[in-house]
Protein backbone atom coordinates (compact mmCIF):
# COMPACT_ATOMS: atom_id res chain seq x y z
CA UNK A 1 0.00 0.00 0.00
CA UNK A 2 1.43 3.36 -0.78
CA UNK A 3 1.49 5.64 2.25
CA UNK A 4 0.71 8.99 0.74
CA UNK A 5 1.04 10.88 3.97
CA UNK A 6 4.61 9.61 4.64
CA UNK A 7 5.61 10.86 0.95
CA UNK A 8 4.30 14.36 2.16
CA UNK A 9 5.63 14.34 5.42
CA UNK A 10 9.17 13.72 3.98
CA UNK A 11 9.10 16.57 1.49
CA UNK A 12 7.82 18.99 5.07
CA UNK A 13 10.71 17.47 7.00
CA UNK A 14 13.29 18.34 4.41
CA UNK A 15 11.83 22.03 4.36
CA UNK A 16 11.98 22.10 8.17
CA UNK A 17 15.83 20.56 7.89
CA UNK A 18 16.99 23.45 5.10
CA UNK A 19 15.15 26.16 7.40
CA UNK A 20 12.46 27.22 4.87
CA UNK A 21 9.59 25.72 6.70
CA UNK A 22 7.06 28.80 6.99
CA UNK A 23 5.82 29.69 9.84
CA UNK A 24 2.03 31.60 9.72
CA UNK A 25 2.33 34.45 12.89
CA UNK A 26 -0.94 35.73 13.25
CA UNK A 27 -0.27 39.60 11.96
CA UNK A 28 -3.68 40.82 13.92
CA UNK A 29 -4.03 44.22 11.99
CA UNK A 30 -5.04 47.20 13.77
CA UNK A 31 -6.89 50.02 11.27
CA UNK A 32 -6.37 52.48 14.10
CA UNK A 33 -2.72 51.54 14.98
CA UNK A 34 -1.07 50.74 11.80
CA UNK A 35 1.96 49.70 11.46
CA UNK A 36 1.14 48.33 15.03
CA UNK A 37 0.13 44.77 15.07
CA UNK A 38 -0.51 42.29 17.55
CA UNK A 39 0.12 38.59 17.91
CA UNK A 40 0.54 36.21 20.31
CA UNK A 41 3.78 35.11 21.69
CA UNK A 42 5.28 31.19 22.50
CA UNK A 43 4.10 31.42 25.65
CA UNK A 44 0.52 32.68 24.79
CA UNK A 45 0.87 36.35 25.93
CA UNK A 46 -0.38 39.07 23.69
CA UNK A 47 2.32 41.34 22.05
CA UNK A 48 2.56 44.36 19.69
CA UNK A 49 4.98 44.72 17.56
CA UNK A 50 6.07 47.10 13.80
CA UNK A 51 4.80 45.39 10.69
CA UNK A 52 7.71 45.99 8.19
CA UNK A 53 6.62 43.30 5.34
CA UNK A 54 3.00 44.68 4.61
CA UNK A 55 2.55 45.59 1.09
CA UNK A 56 -0.14 48.36 2.38
CA UNK A 57 2.36 51.07 0.40
CA UNK A 58 0.19 53.89 1.18
CA UNK A 59 -1.75 52.39 4.04
CA UNK A 60 -4.92 52.51 1.99
CA UNK A 61 -6.99 49.55 3.64
CA UNK A 62 -7.22 52.27 6.61
CA UNK A 63 -8.54 54.52 4.99
CA UNK A 64 -11.46 56.18 6.48
CA UNK A 65 -13.20 56.52 3.45
CA UNK A 66 -11.90 53.42 1.85
CA UNK A 67 -13.27 51.63 4.61
CA UNK A 68 -16.65 53.60 5.03
CA UNK A 69 -17.20 52.75 1.32
CA UNK A 70 -16.82 48.99 2.05
CA UNK A 71 -19.18 48.83 4.61
CA UNK A 72 -21.78 51.20 2.40
CA UNK A 73 -22.13 48.88 -0.22
CA UNK A 74 -21.59 45.84 1.78
CA UNK A 75 -24.91 46.60 3.72
CA UNK A 76 -26.66 47.97 0.43
CA UNK A 77 -25.37 44.81 -2.21
CA UNK A 78 -24.67 42.41 0.62
CA UNK A 79 -21.36 40.51 0.89
CA UNK A 80 -20.30 37.97 -1.72
CA UNK A 81 -21.51 37.86 -5.71
CA UNK A 82 -22.60 34.38 -5.91
CA UNK A 83 -21.87 34.77 -9.48
CA UNK A 84 -19.49 34.18 -12.07
CA UNK A 85 -19.45 36.97 -13.81
CA UNK A 86 -21.24 35.31 -16.61
CA UNK A 87 -24.25 33.91 -14.24
CA UNK A 88 -25.51 37.21 -12.31
CA UNK A 89 -21.66 37.78 -10.61
CA UNK A 90 -21.39 41.54 -12.72
CA UNK A 91 -22.77 44.54 -10.63
CA UNK A 92 -22.25 48.29 -11.71
CA UNK A 93 -20.01 48.29 -9.22
CA UNK A 94 -17.69 45.97 -11.36
CA UNK A 95 -18.51 47.53 -14.77
CA UNK A 96 -17.05 50.85 -12.70
CA UNK A 97 -13.99 49.52 -11.71
CA UNK A 98 -13.39 48.37 -14.90
CA UNK A 99 -14.00 51.29 -16.42
CA UNK A 100 -11.39 53.38 -14.17
CA UNK A 101 -8.52 50.76 -14.59
CA UNK A 102 -9.10 51.72 -18.52
CA UNK A 103 -8.64 55.08 -18.32
CA UNK A 104 -6.06 55.10 -15.72
CA UNK A 105 -3.78 52.69 -17.51
CA UNK A 106 -4.77 54.22 -20.82
CA UNK A 107 -5.85 51.04 -22.12
CA UNK A 108 -9.53 50.49 -23.55
CA UNK A 109 -10.80 48.25 -21.47
CA UNK A 110 -9.67 46.12 -18.40
CA UNK A 111 -11.35 43.01 -16.44
CA UNK A 112 -10.77 42.07 -12.73
CA UNK A 113 -9.68 38.67 -11.46
CA UNK A 114 -9.83 37.07 -7.86
CA UNK A 115 -6.05 38.38 -7.80
CA UNK A 116 -3.15 39.17 -9.76
CA UNK A 117 -2.08 35.97 -9.32
CA UNK A 118 -5.18 34.44 -11.41
CA UNK A 119 -4.98 37.22 -13.72
CA UNK A 120 -1.62 36.51 -14.59
CA UNK A 121 -1.99 32.57 -14.72
CA UNK A 122 -5.01 32.99 -16.43
CA UNK A 123 -4.03 35.54 -19.09
CA UNK A 124 -0.73 33.83 -20.21
CA UNK A 125 -2.35 30.35 -20.62
CA UNK A 126 -5.16 31.53 -22.35
CA UNK A 127 -2.88 33.48 -24.83
CA UNK A 128 -0.32 30.52 -25.06
CA UNK A 129 -3.10 28.27 -26.21
CA UNK A 130 -5.13 30.04 -28.22
CA UNK A 131 -2.51 31.64 -30.54
CA UNK A 132 -0.33 29.38 -32.59
CA UNK A 133 3.26 29.37 -32.42
CA UNK A 134 3.50 31.81 -29.51
CA UNK A 135 7.04 32.04 -28.21
CA UNK A 136 7.07 33.18 -24.18
CA UNK A 137 9.86 35.18 -23.72
CA UNK A 138 10.06 35.66 -20.18
CA UNK A 139 12.58 37.56 -17.66
CA UNK A 140 14.42 34.92 -15.27
CA UNK A 141 13.47 37.21 -12.36
CA UNK A 142 9.48 36.74 -13.03
CA UNK A 143 6.65 36.08 -10.60
CA UNK A 144 5.46 32.51 -9.87
CA UNK A 145 1.66 33.48 -11.33
CA UNK A 146 3.79 34.29 -14.28
CA UNK A 147 5.61 31.39 -14.75
CA UNK A 148 2.82 29.01 -14.12
CA UNK A 149 0.91 30.63 -16.85
CA UNK A 150 3.31 30.27 -19.04
CA UNK A 151 3.85 26.48 -17.87
CA UNK A 152 0.37 25.73 -18.33
CA UNK A 153 0.37 26.52 -21.77
CA UNK A 154 2.63 24.61 -22.82
CA UNK A 155 4.30 26.84 -25.53
CA UNK A 156 7.93 27.05 -26.15
CA UNK A 157 9.52 29.45 -23.76
CA UNK A 158 13.09 31.73 -23.91
CA UNK A 159 14.17 32.97 -20.71
CA UNK A 160 16.40 35.71 -20.81
CA UNK A 161 19.05 37.06 -17.80
CA UNK A 162 17.17 39.49 -15.47
CA UNK A 163 16.84 43.26 -17.07
CA UNK A 164 19.25 41.62 -20.04
CA UNK A 165 18.14 43.84 -22.35
CA UNK A 166 21.01 42.45 -25.01
CA UNK A 167 20.33 39.02 -24.41
CA UNK A 168 16.84 40.22 -24.80
CA UNK A 169 17.39 41.35 -28.51
CA UNK A 170 19.71 38.40 -29.01
CA UNK A 171 16.40 35.89 -28.65
CA UNK A 172 14.26 37.97 -30.37
CA UNK A 173 16.78 37.80 -33.46
CA UNK A 174 16.43 34.15 -32.99
CA UNK A 175 13.02 33.80 -33.36
CA UNK A 176 11.59 34.39 -37.00
CA UNK A 177 10.03 38.06 -37.55
CA UNK A 178 6.39 36.26 -38.49
CA UNK A 179 6.49 33.76 -35.54
CA UNK A 180 4.27 34.89 -32.32
CA UNK A 181 6.20 35.78 -29.45
CA UNK A 182 5.35 37.77 -26.58
CA UNK A 183 7.88 39.42 -23.71
CA UNK A 184 6.40 38.83 -20.51
CA UNK A 185 8.04 41.12 -17.89
CA UNK A 186 7.52 43.07 -14.54
CA UNK A 187 7.94 46.80 -14.19
CA UNK A 188 9.29 46.42 -10.34
CA UNK A 189 10.38 43.00 -9.35
CA UNK A 190 8.83 42.15 -6.44
CA UNK A 191 11.76 40.37 -4.65
CA UNK A 192 14.82 41.99 -6.00
CA UNK A 193 13.23 45.69 -5.98
CA UNK A 194 14.95 46.08 -9.59
CA UNK A 195 12.87 48.56 -12.22
CA UNK A 196 12.79 46.76 -16.10
CA UNK A 197 14.34 48.84 -18.54
CA UNK A 198 10.75 49.46 -20.25
CA UNK A 199 11.86 51.94 -23.14
CA UNK A 200 14.19 49.87 -24.79
CA UNK A 201 11.77 46.77 -23.89
CA UNK A 202 9.09 48.43 -25.82
CA UNK A 203 11.39 49.57 -28.54
CA UNK A 204 12.52 45.92 -29.17
CA UNK A 205 9.10 44.49 -29.26
CA UNK A 206 8.33 46.94 -31.83
CA UNK A 207 11.12 46.46 -34.00
CA UNK A 208 11.04 42.60 -33.78
CA UNK A 209 7.10 42.42 -33.99
CA UNK A 210 6.66 40.98 -30.28
CA UNK A 211 3.58 41.54 -28.23
CA UNK A 212 4.39 43.27 -24.71
CA UNK A 213 3.17 42.26 -21.20
CA UNK A 214 4.22 43.79 -17.88
CA UNK A 215 3.20 42.66 -14.53
CA UNK A 216 2.98 46.38 -12.73
CA UNK A 217 1.58 44.52 -9.33
CA UNK A 218 4.10 46.22 -7.31
CA UNK A 219 4.36 49.92 -8.70
CA UNK A 220 0.63 50.42 -9.60
CA UNK A 221 -0.06 53.62 -6.86
CA UNK A 222 2.98 54.38 -6.35
CA UNK A 223 4.64 55.51 -9.69
CA UNK A 224 3.54 58.11 -12.26
CA UNK A 225 1.53 61.57 -11.85
CA UNK A 226 -1.45 59.44 -11.02
CA UNK A 227 0.05 56.59 -9.55
CA UNK A 228 -0.95 54.32 -12.49
CA UNK A 229 2.56 53.04 -12.58
CA UNK A 230 6.26 52.53 -13.69
CA UNK A 231 4.40 52.96 -17.50
CA UNK A 232 2.72 56.12 -16.93
CA UNK A 233 5.83 57.56 -15.05
CA UNK A 234 7.87 56.50 -18.07
CA UNK A 235 4.90 58.29 -20.74
CA UNK A 236 4.65 54.45 -22.25
CA UNK A 237 1.09 53.49 -21.29
CA UNK A 238 -0.10 53.39 -24.82
CA UNK A 239 3.09 51.28 -25.83
CA UNK A 240 2.06 48.10 -24.03
CA UNK A 241 0.03 45.74 -24.95
CA UNK A 242 -1.25 44.22 -21.66
CA UNK A 243 -0.77 45.10 -18.18
CA UNK A 244 -1.13 43.31 -15.01
CA UNK A 245 -2.30 45.08 -11.49
CA UNK A 246 -3.40 43.87 -8.14
CA UNK A 247 -5.88 46.15 -6.03
CA UNK A 248 -4.22 44.06 -2.58
CA UNK A 249 -1.26 46.02 -2.23
CA UNK A 250 -1.17 49.64 -2.86
CA UNK A 251 -4.73 50.15 -3.93
CA UNK A 252 -5.21 48.17 -0.25
CA UNK A 253 -8.80 46.13 -1.07
CA UNK A 254 -8.46 42.61 -2.87
CA UNK A 255 -8.30 41.58 -6.32
CA UNK A 256 -6.26 41.93 -9.51
CA UNK A 257 -6.83 42.68 -13.24
CA UNK A 258 -5.29 42.76 -16.72
CA UNK A 259 -6.05 46.20 -19.14
CA UNK A 260 -5.36 46.07 -22.77
CA UNK A 261 -7.61 46.56 -26.22
CA UNK A 262 -10.89 46.24 -26.19
CA UNK A 263 -9.76 42.76 -28.64
CA UNK A 264 -7.20 41.63 -25.70
CA UNK A 265 -9.84 41.69 -23.20
CA UNK A 266 -12.88 40.61 -25.08
CA UNK A 267 -10.77 37.40 -25.81
CA UNK A 268 -9.71 37.09 -22.20
CA UNK A 269 -12.95 37.05 -21.03
CA UNK A 270 -14.36 34.69 -23.59
CA UNK A 271 -11.75 32.45 -23.41
CA UNK A 272 -9.93 32.76 -20.10
CA UNK A 273 -11.02 29.64 -17.82
CA UNK A 274 -9.55 31.31 -14.89
CA UNK A 275 -11.91 34.22 -15.54
CA UNK A 276 -15.01 32.25 -16.34
CA UNK A 277 -15.37 29.46 -13.90
CA UNK A 278 -15.16 31.43 -10.94
CA UNK A 279 -17.08 33.74 -8.63
CA UNK A 280 -16.95 37.26 -9.24
CA UNK A 281 -15.02 39.77 -6.73
CA UNK A 282 -17.91 40.68 -4.14
CA UNK A 283 -19.65 43.91 -5.61
CA UNK A 284 -18.77 46.08 -2.26
CA UNK A 285 -15.04 45.28 -2.79
CA UNK A 286 -15.10 46.89 -6.41
CA UNK A 287 -16.56 49.93 -4.75
CA UNK A 288 -14.11 50.21 -2.01
CA UNK A 289 -11.13 49.50 -4.75
CA UNK A 290 -12.55 52.21 -6.85
CA UNK A 291 -12.70 54.38 -3.83
CA UNK A 292 -9.05 54.16 -2.81
CA UNK A 293 -7.81 54.16 -7.04
CA UNK A 294 -9.66 57.86 -6.93
CA UNK A 295 -8.08 58.78 -3.82
CA UNK A 296 -4.62 57.40 -5.17
CA UNK A 297 -5.27 59.47 -8.32
CA UNK A 298 -5.97 63.18 -6.72
CA UNK A 299 -3.55 62.89 -3.99
CA UNK A 300 0.01 62.70 -4.82
CA UNK A 301 0.98 63.48 -1.25
CA UNK A 302 0.58 59.90 -0.33
CA UNK A 303 3.10 58.99 -2.66
CA UNK A 304 5.25 61.80 -1.77
CA UNK A 305 4.81 60.66 1.86
CA UNK A 306 5.62 57.10 0.82
CA UNK A 307 8.92 57.80 -1.25
CA UNK A 308 9.97 60.22 1.36
CA UNK A 309 9.69 57.72 3.81
CA UNK A 310 12.00 54.99 1.27
CA UNK A 311 14.66 57.61 1.37
CA UNK A 312 14.62 58.67 4.64
CA UNK A 313 14.69 54.48 5.72
CA UNK A 314 17.55 54.19 3.55
CA UNK A 315 19.58 57.01 5.22
CA UNK A 316 19.17 56.29 8.40
CA UNK A 317 19.89 51.97 7.42
CA UNK A 318 23.41 53.81 6.01
CA UNK A 319 24.09 56.04 8.97
CA UNK A 320 23.62 52.95 11.27
CA UNK A 321 26.29 50.36 8.28
CA UNK A 322 23.33 48.17 7.93
CA UNK A 323 24.01 46.95 4.59
CA UNK A 324 21.02 46.67 1.99
CA UNK A 325 20.87 46.41 -1.68
CA UNK A 326 20.79 49.49 -3.24
CA UNK A 327 18.61 49.60 -6.10
CA UNK A 328 15.70 52.17 -7.81
CA UNK A 329 12.24 51.37 -6.07
CA UNK A 330 11.26 51.07 -2.90
CA UNK A 331 11.99 47.38 -1.79
CA UNK A 332 14.70 47.63 0.39
CA UNK A 333 16.59 43.92 0.75
CA UNK A 334 19.27 42.90 3.09
CA UNK A 335 21.28 40.37 2.09
CA UNK A 336 21.92 37.17 4.51
CA UNK A 337 22.36 34.52 2.34
CA UNK A 338 21.32 31.32 3.86
CA UNK A 339 17.81 30.50 5.32
CA UNK A 340 18.94 29.30 8.71
CA UNK A 341 20.50 32.61 9.77
CA UNK A 342 17.47 34.30 8.11
CA UNK A 343 14.85 33.06 10.13
CA UNK A 344 16.93 33.23 13.68
CA UNK A 345 17.46 36.68 12.75
CA UNK A 346 13.85 37.33 11.76
CA UNK A 347 12.91 35.35 15.22
CA UNK A 348 15.35 37.68 17.22
CA UNK A 349 13.67 40.78 16.05
CA UNK A 350 10.05 39.77 16.60
CA UNK A 351 10.96 38.27 20.03
CA UNK A 352 13.49 40.99 21.24
CA UNK A 353 12.77 44.00 19.12
CA UNK A 354 9.54 43.70 18.60
CA UNK A 355 10.17 44.13 14.59
CA UNK A 356 8.54 41.86 12.58
CA UNK A 357 10.59 41.41 9.40
CA UNK A 358 9.57 37.69 7.52
CA UNK A 359 12.57 35.64 6.16
CA UNK A 360 12.47 35.74 2.48
CA UNK A 361 13.92 31.85 1.39
CA UNK A 362 13.46 29.53 -1.32
CA UNK A 363 11.44 29.36 -3.22
CA UNK A 364 10.48 32.44 -3.41
CA UNK A 365 13.92 33.53 -4.23
CA UNK A 366 16.89 31.40 -5.39
CA UNK A 367 19.01 29.60 -2.73
CA UNK A 368 21.88 31.77 -1.21
CA UNK A 369 19.52 34.73 -2.34
CA UNK A 370 17.44 34.59 1.16
CA UNK A 371 17.40 38.16 2.52
CA UNK A 372 15.37 40.27 4.53
CA UNK A 373 12.74 42.74 2.61
CA UNK A 374 11.54 45.81 4.60
CA UNK A 375 8.58 47.14 2.73
CA UNK A 376 8.26 50.92 4.68
CA UNK A 377 4.59 52.39 4.15
CA UNK A 378 3.51 55.88 3.92
CA UNK A 379 2.18 55.80 7.91
CA UNK A 380 5.87 54.33 9.44
CA UNK A 381 7.12 57.14 11.31
CA UNK A 382 11.05 58.36 11.59
CA UNK A 383 10.90 57.11 15.44
CA UNK A 384 9.78 53.71 13.70
CA UNK A 385 12.44 53.79 11.18
CA UNK A 386 15.47 55.18 13.81
CA UNK A 387 14.83 52.12 15.52
CA UNK A 388 13.82 49.35 13.04
CA UNK A 389 18.00 50.65 11.89
CA UNK A 390 18.84 50.34 15.57
CA UNK A 391 17.23 47.05 15.80
CA UNK A 392 19.13 45.55 12.41
CA UNK A 393 22.48 46.76 13.69
CA UNK A 394 21.88 45.08 16.74
CA UNK A 395 21.11 41.61 15.35
CA UNK A 396 23.11 41.14 12.65
CA UNK A 397 26.47 43.07 14.05
CA UNK A 398 25.84 42.32 17.42
CA UNK A 399 26.03 46.53 18.35
CA UNK A 400 24.23 47.49 21.14
CA UNK A 401 25.12 50.97 21.02
CA UNK A 402 22.65 53.42 23.18
CA UNK A 403 20.11 55.00 20.62
CA UNK A 404 17.82 57.00 22.32
CA UNK A 405 15.50 57.18 19.64
CA UNK A 406 15.45 53.02 19.17
CA UNK A 407 14.32 52.59 22.85
CA UNK A 408 11.12 54.83 22.52
CA UNK A 409 10.30 52.92 19.58
CA UNK A 410 10.19 50.03 21.35
CA UNK A 411 7.87 51.81 24.32
CA UNK A 412 5.65 51.84 20.99
CA UNK A 413 5.96 48.31 19.86
CA UNK A 414 5.19 47.20 23.19
CA UNK A 415 1.48 48.53 22.88
CA UNK A 416 1.34 52.10 23.33
CA UNK A 417 -1.53 53.93 21.87
CA UNK A 418 -0.24 56.27 18.63
CA UNK A 419 -2.98 56.84 16.40
C1 LIG B 1 5.04 40.44 -9.07
C2 LIG B 1 3.78 39.87 -8.55
N1 LIG B 1 2.81 39.53 -9.41
C3 LIG B 1 1.64 39.02 -8.98
C4 LIG B 1 1.40 38.83 -7.63
C5 LIG B 1 0.08 38.28 -7.20
O1 LIG B 1 -0.74 39.31 -6.77
P1 LIG B 1 -2.08 39.03 -5.97
O2 LIG B 1 -1.72 39.01 -4.54
O3 LIG B 1 -3.01 40.14 -6.35
O4 LIG B 1 -2.61 37.70 -6.44
C6 LIG B 1 2.40 39.17 -6.69
C7 LIG B 1 2.27 39.02 -5.23
O5 LIG B 1 1.50 38.72 -4.53
C8 LIG B 1 3.61 39.70 -7.17
O6 LIG B 1 4.57 40.05 -6.30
Amino acid sequence: MINYNNILQQKLDSLKQQGSYRHFLEVNKSAQHFPNFYYKNNEGVQRSAINWCSNDYLCMSTHEDVIAKLSFVSHRSGTGSSGTRNISGTTIHHIELENTLAAWHKKEAALLFNGAYQANASTLQTLGKHINGLVFISDEYNHASIIEGMKAAGNEKKIYRHNDVQQLEEILQSIPYSQPKIIVFESVYSMAGTIANAKEIIALAKQYNALTYVDEVHAVGLYGPTGAGIFEQESLQEEVDIVNGTLSKAIGVFGGYIAASKTVIDFIRSFGSGFIFTTSLPPAICAAANKSIQLIQQNALYRKAFHDNVILLRNVLHENGVAYTPNQSHITRIHIGEAKRCKQLADGLLQLQGVYLQPINFPTVAKGEECLRIIVTAKHQPKHIHHLAYSLKKLLYGKDTHNRQGIEAITVADGEDEA
